[in-house]
């Protein structure tokens, strides 16, 4: 139903400390990985993206085409990987929000049906590193609830040549999947490419600064993003980048100071907040407080939908006459004030619920412990993911 669901997956991965036998083998393991979902990628002939890869200008910079996976909603984005020698094809979600990279193997067979899966026999530079674990993820894909364990990844940890964008891992740890529970059938993409903040390593291995940009542009404008490695494509945005440090370990976050909603605000919305920024995942989550100060500055009629917990509705059609526009204040770096980031009320609603047609599902879903925003807010920025210097940097695209 509703397509819009990119969800944060909060993941446990277990047993998967992998000690690196090689000098040169780096793997980042998440303790908190998030991931994603989006729709299949077969429905673009995305392949053909990385015959347009190109590099920038002499330095080490390189873009490769995003694509839209549109369903109603601009909330789902992937891009095209290799991996191995020679290379073998894979879409994945460039996800913000992890920090590895998991694809199918050949070993997922059926249960991989609706994903590529990468044969590692035919890969000269392949390598075993003979341990396995097991990824459980707090929310899935699309609308299925999480029950107990039923979205789960099991994984081979291997290490090969990969290339992003035309950057090339020499040799590199990641994880094959191996088996997955049917809930992660209909997955849009074959795997995912975490760019969390402590991606260093992955671009050190490749040769380009630590650094990377990425762009979303709707389907009514085309639906061509862009995914830039090694710096900064300054011909997509046309103001200066506002940046806000990085706080905190593991998911790239930013301090907030404050939310306001059609430009007024509530003492709820006026405390520090660290907010998780993830390309992974769809909308908004806040914690209850968060989220119900927000819709009731909103309308009083958007209500819990018992249907599916977490969740918040509001008739269709009263949707067109809500202003709903959430500015988002975060702390300036060293010598630049605070400014806003502001989500639209175009976002306001992400389509009807599917056993509920009448019901339009909102954007904000309730989750304890933990404030998030995705691409209800991403896609109307440039945004810079400034690995070395520990900071996000934002500039309006224009959409
Ligand atoms: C697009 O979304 C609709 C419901 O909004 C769904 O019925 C349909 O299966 C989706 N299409 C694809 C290709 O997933
Ligand atoms: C909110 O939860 C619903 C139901 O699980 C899901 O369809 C939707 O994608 C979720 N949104 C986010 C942002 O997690
Ligand atoms: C992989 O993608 C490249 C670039 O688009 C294409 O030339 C090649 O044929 C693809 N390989 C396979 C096995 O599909
Ligand atoms: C994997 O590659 C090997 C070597 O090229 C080949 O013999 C085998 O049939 C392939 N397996 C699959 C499932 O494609
Ligand atoms: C994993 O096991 C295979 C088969 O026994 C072996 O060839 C390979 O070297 C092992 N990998 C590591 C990292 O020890
Ligand atoms: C990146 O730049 C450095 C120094 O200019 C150079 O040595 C290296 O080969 C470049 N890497 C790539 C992938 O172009
Ligand atoms: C953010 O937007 C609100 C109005 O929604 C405004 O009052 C506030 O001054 C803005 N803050 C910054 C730093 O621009
Ligand atoms: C929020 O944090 C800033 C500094 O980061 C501090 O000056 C301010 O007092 C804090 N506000 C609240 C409400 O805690």
């Amino acid at each position: 139903m509703i397509r819009s669901s990119l969800l944060l997956a909060l993941a446990i991965a277990t047993a998967a400390q992998a000690t690196a036998p090689h000098s040169d083998f780096k793997l980042t393991l998440s303790s908190t990985p998030s991931t994603p979902a989006a729709r299949r990628a077969r429905l673009h002939s995305s392949m053909s993206s990385l015959a347009s890869s190109t590099r920038r200008d002499a330095s080490n910079v390189t873009s490769e085409p995003l694509f839209d996976y549109f369903n109603g909603t601009d909330l789902q984005w992937y891009g095209d990987m290799t991996v191995g020698t020679p290379p073998q094809n894979f879409t994945v979600v460039f996800d913000t929000g992890s920090f590895t990279l998991e694809v199918p193997g050949t070993a997922c067979g059926a249960a991989c049906a609706n994903q590529r899966q990468f044969n590692s026999s035919a890969s000269s530079t392949f390598l075993d590193q003979n341990s396995s674990s097991t990824i459980t993820f707090g929310t899935g894909v699309g609308v299925d609830p999480v029950v107990g364990d039923n979205w789960q990844l099991e994984l081979e940890l291997v290490a090969d040549t990969f290339s992003i964008a035309g950057m090339t891992i020499p040799f590199g740890g990641f994880y094959l999947i191996t088996n997955q529970t049917p809930t992660f059938l209909p997955d849009p993409f074959d795997g995912i490419r975490g760019l969390g903040p402590e991606s260093a390593a992955l671009f050190a291995d490749g040769g380009y600064p630590a650094i990377f940009g990425m762009l979303f542009v709707p389907e009514s404008e085309g639906g061509q993003g862009e995914l830039t490695l090694g710096g900064v494509d300054t011909t997509k945005f046309s103001t200066s980048l506002l940046f806000s440090p990085q706080v905190g370990d593991g998911n790239w976050q930013l301090a907030s100071e404050g939310i306001f909603v059609n430009r007024k605000t509530a003492s709820i919305l006026q405390n520090n907040l660290t907010l998780i920024f993830d390309s992974g995942t769809s909308n908004m989550l806040f914690e209850q407080s968060i989220a119900e100060a927000i819709y009731g500055m909103i309308s009083p009629d958007i209500a819990p939908n018992t249907d599916e917990p977490g969740t918040y509705g509001i008739a269709c059609d009263l949707i067109p006459t809500l202003p709903a526009v959430i500015d988002i204040t975060f702390a300036g770096i060293s010598g630049q004030d605070a400014f806003n980031l502001t989500i639209p009320s175009s976002e306001l609603s992400s389509g009807p619920f599917t056993k509920k047609p009448e019901l339009c599902q909102t954007l904000i879903n309730v989750s304890e412990g933990f404030n998030l925003v995705g691409l209800s807010l991403l896609k109307h920025y440039y945004s810079v993911w400034d690995i070395d210097n520990q900071r996000i940097g934002f500039a309006p695209n224009g959409f």
